[in-house]
């Protein structure tokens, strides 16, 4: 399994209706695929975390790089992980200034709970 954290910046004209509802198709969508993460927004900016298995995981991150509702895109970080840390979400959306968030789960190992708000 593999956990990976890209960078991107929003479409000037994207608003915050259609970020949720990028949020709640992709939930569900990670969902059937065996996907986890969490997409952070700061108005601007998206910082996502996704983890699953490998093969799922580059497929959808090629799909996303594609999506013209972002641009910039840039993988920060990918490692190989042995247990999921959003273990219940398909993709949690979480307003986060500074995406301490998901870089923080990047970092989290099978002792750590993700934090419930
Ligand atoms: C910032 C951003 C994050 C996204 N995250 C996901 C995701 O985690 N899972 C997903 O299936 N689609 C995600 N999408 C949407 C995909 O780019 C694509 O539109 C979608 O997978 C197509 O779904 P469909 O085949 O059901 O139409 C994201 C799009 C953007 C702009």
């Amino acid at each position: 399994m593999i956990r990976i954290l890209y960078f991107s910046t929003a479409r000037a004209n994207l608003t915050r209706a259609d970020v949720d509802a990028i949020a709640s198709h992709a939930s569900e969508a990670n969902l059937k695929r065996g996907i986890t993460g969490s997409l952070a927004y700061n108005g601007r900016n998206f910082c996502q975390c996704l983890e699953g298995e490998e093969g799922q995981i580059r497929a959808l991150i090629e799909t996303i790089r594609k999506d013209d509702r972002h641009s910039g895109f840039k993988v920060l970080d990918e490692k190989t992980v042995q247990s999921r840390y959003f273990k219940d979400w398909g993709l949690r959306l979480v307003d986060d200034l500074d995406f301490s968030y998901v870089i923080n789960a990047m970092s989290a190992d099978s002792r750590d709970r993700e934090p419930v708000s």
